[in-house]
């Protein structure tokens, strides 16, 4: 299967791509079958929890950073609780789909922005109804080594 013109137009022309400074939450996964990484940014207005702004950094493939561009752009505007129906599936519909074989790609992309929410839950002592705390989460891993 080859790649849909959404997922080429999203892998050379990737939307937030960068940093949050002072994010309000921040996750750092890896994807464990292929040892990529990606880091998610989100600034969340505390009164309302509507998703302000959502910026990631990747050492991932093709896959991964457009997975990651549409994600991005389909959880900004939205609630905490929305953004939790933002799974790997409706990026990849979104996206008219992957190649079977990248479908584990998508995954660092949800992954992320629920270790962010998660983050972002932590920060804040507030519980995230239905949000679990990633199991490929990194936060360990310090900003300059990435
Ligand atoms: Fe690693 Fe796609 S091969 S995220």
């Amino acid at each position: 299967m080859a790649y849909s013109e959404k997922v080429k137009d999203h892998y050379t022309n990737p939307r937030n791509v960068g940093e949050i400074e002072n994010a309000s939450g921040v996750g750092t996964v890896g994807n464990a079958k292929c040892g990529d990484i990606m880091r998610m940014y989100l600034d969340i207005d505390d009164k309302t929890h509507i998703i302000k702004d959502c910026k990631f950094k990747t050492f991932g493939c093709g896959a991964a950073v457009a997975t990651s561009s549409m994600a991005t752009e389909m959880v900004k505007g939205k609630t905490i609780e929305e953004a939790l129906k933002v799974t790997n599936k409706a990026v990849m519909e979104a996206l008219d789909g992957l190649p079977p074989i990248k479908v584990h790609c998508s995954l660092l992309a949800e992954e992320a922005i629920h270790a962010a929410l998660w983050d972002y839950a932590e920060k804040h002592n507030i519980k995230i109804e239905g949000l679990k705390k990633p199991v490929n989460d990194i936060e360990e891993l310090e900003e300059d080594e990435f």
